[in-house]
């Protein structure tokens, strides 16, 4: 971190200390994820920006590129639909045939979707908030997790959110406890999230605590196989405190977009300020396994990034063990990679 400054900032991440590192950036083309993109870039990083459109990466990337005066070879795009296993599967193969003997840093898992108003499934059939701020990232890590081995010292952000600590399930049990009773339930489109019983807000609690969840039982997993560490992967949470992004307008609970337009004016931080705590945990020395990076202001809502401290549930081993489980199963993940002994 810089000596001038107390805190994080874009400024902390030394000019050129990005040289010859890969980011690979979910929910690249808008928000804080183009946001954190500008810094990597800025920084000497070679970016990859994914989303499900290629218009909107094609003018990410061209952002990106003004914004930093990076050359085109730094600056990536390739679509992805995180909601549909499909796309995932096609985006890795593809990543694995062009890139895979590569070294990747960082995998930073951003994209997400919020709170529909109505029960939307995805193409596989799960209920789509948890399909893709959750699955389609448990998915996709499983994929790019040989390069990721490969590569010392790289580490896998999961973006969450202060919402994992909204209200507990119907029954007044938190979402930890009710992945640990039913992870399939949870995680699945089925059980409790038939069409009358989807509720849009608990759905995103529940997936912004999945990737808590995922975050620290990946870190487990790294460690029981020696692949943790400096020498092996780092899994790290953030967020992004409330910051202006189109996120809100996914929301039709948030008053459709004029109100999220209004919400944002008045109450939220910029994009590039709900960024920080993203790149914080992708490059910072200071950032460390299992941490919940985010903003240090009030209510961890706007400011500098720092540790914050995640609801305790989050810490449930159990839950965090059954959503694995069920996780693996719902979408295939093939996980030996960590069984493999380190390449000489
Ligand atoms: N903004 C906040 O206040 C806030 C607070 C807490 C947490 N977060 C989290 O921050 C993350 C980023 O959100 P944001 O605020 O930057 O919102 P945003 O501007 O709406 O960005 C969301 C990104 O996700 C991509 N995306 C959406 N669905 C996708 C899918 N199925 N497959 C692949 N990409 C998809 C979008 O790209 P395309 O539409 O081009 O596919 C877009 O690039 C999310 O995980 C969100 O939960 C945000």
């Amino acid at each position: 971190m810089g000596a001038s400054s107390s805190h994080f900032s874009a400024a902390s991440v030394p000019d050129g200390s990005l040289a010859g590192k890969r980011i690979v950036i979910t929910g690249g083309s808008s928000g804080i994820g183009l946001e954190a993109a500008k810094v990597f870039a800025a920084k000497g990083a070679k970016v990859l920006l994914t989303s499900r459109s290629q218009p909107r990466l094609d003018a990410a990337a061209e952002e990106v590129r003004k914004a930093t005066g990076a050359a085109d070879d730094r600056v990536e795009t390739r679509p992805l639909d995180l909601s549909s296993f499909r796309s995932v599967n096609e985006f890795a193969d593809w990543y694995v045939e062009t890139h895979g003997e590569k070294p990747l840093h960082v995998l930073l898992n951003n994209a997400g979707v919020m709170a529909f108003p109505d029960r939307r499934e995805s193409a596989d059939g799960f209920e789509m908030q948890m399909a893709t701020n959750h699955l389609g990232h448990f998915l996709l890590t499983a994929r790019m997790l040989p390069s990721l081995l490969r590569t010392a010292g790289s580490r896998v952000v999961n973006v969450s959110s202060m919402a994992h600590q909204w209200p507990a399930d119907a029954d007044g049990t938190g979402i930890s406890d009710a992945v640990a009773k039913d992870p399939f339930r949870v995680a699945a489109a089925s059980g409790g999230f038939a069409a009358g019983q989807y509720e849009p807000w608990k759905q995103y609690a529940r997936t912004k605590m999945a990737n808590l969840h995922f975050t620290l039982e990946l870190n487990r997993r790294l460690e029981a196989a020696g692949r943790a560490g400096a020498a092996g992967v780092t899994a790290i949470s953030a967020h992004p405190g409330y910051s202006a992004t189109g996120l809100q307008a996914t929301s039709g609970s948030m008053g459709g977009s004029v109100g999220a337009a209004i919400g944002n004016a008045l109450f939220a931080q910029s994009a590039a300020m709900g960024a920080l705590p993203l790149v914080m945990a992708s490059v910072s020395p200071d950032a460390a396994a299992g941490q919940y990076i985010g903003p240090s202001g009030t209510n961890n809502m706007w400011g500098y990034p720092s540790a914050n401290t995640p609801d305790p549930r989050a810490f449930r081993a159990d839950a965090a063990e059954k959503l694995w489980d069920a996780s693996t199963a719902l979408t295939g993940a093939d996980w030996s990679a960590l069984d493999a002994p380190p390449r000489s």
